[in-house]
């Protein structure tokens, strides 16, 4: 069988696009997302999945097992990201940040591990500038990515027996679909496009396997840290 990958977030942005290059690539994918995506490929199995609830993400796994019983490739993406600053963030908006970008990734990797092929997998963790810095008007996404990271952190040393490979991306701002629904002013112009953070991923990716890149942060040249 060809590789398998399993995407999480795959209906928008950096997932949809991490699933054609894959597609591409040769890679069968696994895409979970609740709304699904009009990606039409033979090698592409779009499977629902709200990464916040367990029974779904139990349901993911048990779909995704009828057809591979491991993952080469495993993209942590699925995420959201809404701006407000602390005392206008109300508290189900907070709880929606950390049960999708927090929680959810716990239940992933929760269920993952049968799925690991012992030194080969690789987890790409798609992570943000705002898991290392904080914004301002970003509380509850900035909490939400810093307890990702700290979640990978452990797993990392948990599953040190597994000898996988785990690379956590810190981007700056990419102009995606996310934008369209945080509403700011930022400009265009100074976030990466999708074709150089996909310039980024497919080096990550087609690096030997005896590589590895613990984090790497990148940004628009004129996009900021702080
Ligand atoms: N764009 C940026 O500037 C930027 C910068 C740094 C990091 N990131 C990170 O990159 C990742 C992708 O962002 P993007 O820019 O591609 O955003 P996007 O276009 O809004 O896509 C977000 C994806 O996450 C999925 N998702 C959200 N909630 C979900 C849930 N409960 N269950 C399953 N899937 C869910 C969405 O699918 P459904 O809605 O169909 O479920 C969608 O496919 C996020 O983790 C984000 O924090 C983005």
């Amino acid at each position: 069988m060809e590789k398998c990958a399993l995407v999480t977030g795959s209906s928008s942005g950096l997932g949809l696009e991490i699933s054609k290059y894959l597609l591409e690539a040769g890679y069968t994918v696994f895409g979970g997302s609740r709304s699904g995506t009009e990606l039409e490929h033979e090698n592409f199995y779009d499977v629902e999945l709200d990464i916040t609830s367990e029974d779904s993400v139990v349901e993911f796994f048990e779909t995704v097992r009828e057809f591979t019983p491991t993952f080469d490739l495993v993209v942590n993406n699925a995420g959201i990201c809404e701006m407000s600053s602390i005392s206008d963030t109300t508290l189900e908006q907070f709880e929606n940040h950390l049960a999708t970008n927090t929680l959810g990734p716990f239940l992933l990797f929760k269920y993952l591990e049968s799925f690991l092929i012992k030194n080969e997998t690789h987890i790409i963790s798609i992570l943000s500038t705002a898991a290392h810095y904080g914004y301002p008007n970003v509380g509850a996404y900035n909490a939400s990515k810093f307890g990702q990271l700290g979640l990978i952190e452990s797993l990392k040393k948990e599953w040190k027996e597994h000898k996988i490979r785990f690379t956590n991306l810190f981007p700056g701002a990419i102009n995606t679909p996310l934008w369209d629904k945080v509403g700011t002013k930022f400009s265009r112009d100074k976030m990466l496009g999708l074709t150089e953070f996909m310039s980024v991923f497919s080096f990550i990716v087609t690096a030997p396997s005896t590589i590895q890149f613990p984090e790497l942060t990148f940004l628009h040249k004129e996009g900021f840290l702080e």
